[in-house]
């Protein structure tokens, strides 16, 4: 029987983790992207709505990370088949919380169980990747992993796709601010440096080591400490209204780290605990309420489901 319709919802995500730019990424709960899809009988890909947008994303399949994402697995797969999607947005975009990615996620997860599930979860990681291509220039798989996959993931590289999966911790938890402007992820790649000394890159790699060790360990204290990060953090903070004293407030209210999220310009704050994490979050809110500045707070435990179906 062939099935005609599905509904999946994709989390967002955390890249990165300080030390592991363009590695780690972790999913979270609540915020994502819902994708209706359904197969046409016009034969190409129509993305009918978007919902959630503000009216900011193409509907136009090629220039839609839910579109090219899709697109690049029918084509591996041989299929000639057209499906029609409709999106909804429940989370920020432009917030480095993975909004591109999660609809890639979605649309090849709904292409996938509607075909009967040719690909594995694994598999689909690799074709979600393409959708992030249009959105930062880039291949990276960091949000697209977690997103599709949950937990805590590492991508050991992209060509050819390598992603391994971490453990959880179980009370991991993070306190992320969203501050309510928009980083478009090619701008903050750019700020990057094309070189880094080879003292900042030895630091780098044992903090990446370390924190995987300390994943392994359920050393938190570790977890914490192996998110220093000597690469991106220092050029990208800069472009985030008080990133510093963000930073500042998340420690000094207990928080384990405190880093970017993804390409920014949300501030993610790893906690040991909901209750830390309530007071580690409502902390680094003070510093852009004290401001007048406006963001939204998000705490979350770690997601381990990853990309899920919500309706068939
Ligand atoms: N690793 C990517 C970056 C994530 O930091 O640019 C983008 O969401």
């Amino acid at each position: 029987m062939p099935k005609t319709s599905v509904t999946v919802f994709a989390p967002a995500t955390v890249a990165n983790l300080g030390s592991g730019f363009d590695v780690f990424g972790l999913a979270i709960s609540g915020l994502g992207d819902s994708l209706r899809m359904e197969p046409n009988t016009y034969g190409g890909i129509r993305i009918r709505s978007i919902k959630g947008d503000e009216g900011k994303l193409s509907t136009d399949p090629e220039q839609n990370t839910a579109g090219v994402a899709l697109m690049a697995l029918l084509e591996h797969l041989g299929v000639n088949r057209g499906f029609d999607l409709w999106l909804t947005k429940k989370m920020p975009m432009g917030s480095g919380m993975g909004s591109s990615a999660a609809s890639a996620a979605a649309a090849v997860v709904a292409a996938n169980h509607l075909l009967g599930s040719p690909c594995s979860k694994e598999e689909l990681v690799y074709w979600a990747m393409q959708g992030e291509r249009i959105a930062s220039g880039a291949a990276h798989a960091d949000n697209v992993a977690p997103s599709i996959l949950g937990g805590i993931t590492l991508v050991r590289t992209t060509d050819p796709l390598e992603v391994l999966r971490l453990p959880v911790p179980s009370r991991l938890h993070v306190a992320i601010l969203h501050p309510h402007l928009e980083l478009p992820t090619s701008e903050s790649r750019k700020a990057l440096p094309r070189q880094i000394p080879l003292s900042d890159a030895v630091r780098q790699w044992a903090n990446t080591a370390s924190l995987v060790a300390g994943l392994y360990a359920k050393d938190l204290s570790l977890i914490g400490r192996a998110m220093e990060d000597r690469v991106a953090e220092p050029a990208r903070g800069p472009l985030i209204p008080d990133f510093a004293k963000v930073k500042s407030a998340a420690l000094d209210a207990g928080a384990l780290a405190c880093t970017i999220s993804g390409a920014g310009p949300s501030i993610v704050a790893l906690c040991s605990s909901r209750p830390q994490a309530d007071r580690v979050g409502a902390a680094m809110r003070e510093v852009y309420l004290e401001k007048n500045l406006s963001c939204s707070l998000y705490v979350s435990a770690v997601n381990r489901k990853g990309t899920v179906i919500t309706k068939r």
